[in-house]
């Protein structure tokens, strides 16, 4: 195995977690408390591009056209060192990555940043991982890129260790015309980062034991929702989920919360929507802006609904998208 003499280019979607990972058992290993189950996004992505090369005296991260100072690059360098201890080299790195996402804003840039990264730098490395060593590498650098290595409807085992907690295909390609309308409201970078606002649920919030067995019962429902096709199980499952997870943000100590007023106003649009007979429901992340699910055929007028509310540029339809790609 040697380290390629060019650039490996990866591109990664998005995911959307319809039951959540939201606490994690080992934070080195990065386990979870429980299974969680996603929807890859199309129209949300990252392109990341890699090269190790034998000159280098430090890896180099250049971020949406910024060169990442030695601190703002820390995270990807401690992810390059797993990828160096995985392929046996010493080599340091040039990263360069965009993303067609806003960044840290609760629309999972982290899943399909790190997911990008994972493809691209195991590839570049000289290794050639398959797609659940791919979701296990993912994962060290952030849990929800695990199930960005795979496209439509994904699951993350929680499992027990890193060779057992990975992501798995549920339904990659899904033959029933599901949308995810998206609400950018903010594109602001959040106060509390993902991994941040979980450690201090599980720590501190008397609710997180009840958080876990909810959790674990949605997983098994949502995964028969999908099995079955069933939008109205699948929705409203979703929406409990979320709304469950952010229940832990408000419990915890400091209490905290990512919602903002326009996400209380976009979450009773869609509740008034629904008692209107259009179904949908919606599903927040860790950031203020809310994703509306709904049949693909509902998604142009709901989108024209909200847009009347939050201005054109604030709403975007997508759909499930693909897999992660790697460059040869
Ligand atoms: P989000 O809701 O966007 O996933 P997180 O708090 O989980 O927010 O993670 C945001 C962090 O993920 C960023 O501060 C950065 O460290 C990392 N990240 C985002 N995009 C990329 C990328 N393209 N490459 C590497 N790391 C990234
Ligand atoms: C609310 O995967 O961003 O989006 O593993 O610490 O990087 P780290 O956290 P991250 O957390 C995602 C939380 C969530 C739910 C989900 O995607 O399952
Ligand atoms: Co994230």
């Amino acid at each position: 195995m040697a380290i390629t003499d060019h650039p490996i280019t990866a591109k990664a979607h998005t995911n959307i977690a319809l039951v959540k990972y939201w606490g994690k058992l080992d934070e080195q290993l990065i386990i979870p408390q429980n299974d969680s189950l996603s929807i890859t996004l199309d129209e949300f992505y990252t392109q990341t591009a890699v090269q190790f090369d034998p000159n280098l005296a430090a890896d180099e991260v250049v971020f949406d056209d910024q060169i990442l100072s030695t601190t703002d690059s820390h995270r990807v360098r401690t992810f390059l060192d797993q990828v160096r201890a995985l392929a046996h080299i010493d080599y340091r790195a040039k990263v360069t990555t965009q993303n067609f996402v806003p960044t840290a804003a609760g629309l999972a840039s982290s899943a399909s940043g790190f997911a990008a990264l994972a493809g691209a730098a195991s590839r570049a490395a000289g290794l050639n991982l398959n797609r659940r060593d791919l979701s296990r590498l993912a994962r060290r650098g952030s849990g929800s890129a695990t199930r960005s290595i795979f496209g439509g409807f994904v699951a993350w085992q929680q499992g027990h260790d890193d060779a057992t907690s990975y992501a798995y295909p549920i339904d990659e390609q899904p033959t029933w015309d599901i949308a995810v309308v998206a609400l950018v409201l903010t594109a602001k970078q959040k106060k509390i980062s993902s991994r941040v606002g979980m450690k201090r649920a599980v720590e501190t919030s008397p609710f997180y034991p009840a958080w876990v067995t909810a959790s674990q019962a949605d997983f098994k429902t949502m995964k028969t929702a999908i099995e079955t096709q069933n939008f109205d199980l699948l929705g409203h499952t979703s929406e409990q989920n979320a709304m469950r997870m952010h229940a832990l943000t408000l419990s915890s100590d400091p209490t905290f919360t990512y919602f903002n007023a326009d996400s209380l106003k976009a979450m009773k649009m869609v509740t008034d929507l629904r008692l209107r007979g259009i179904p949908c429901y919606f599903t927040m992340d860790a950031g203020p802006n809310v994703k509306i699910i709904c049949h693909g055929n509902d998604a142009k007028h709901i989108a024209q609904h909200f847009q009347t509310a939050f201005g054109q540029d604030h709403v975007l339809v997508t759909r499930p998208g693909a897999g992660i790609s790697i460059s040869d």
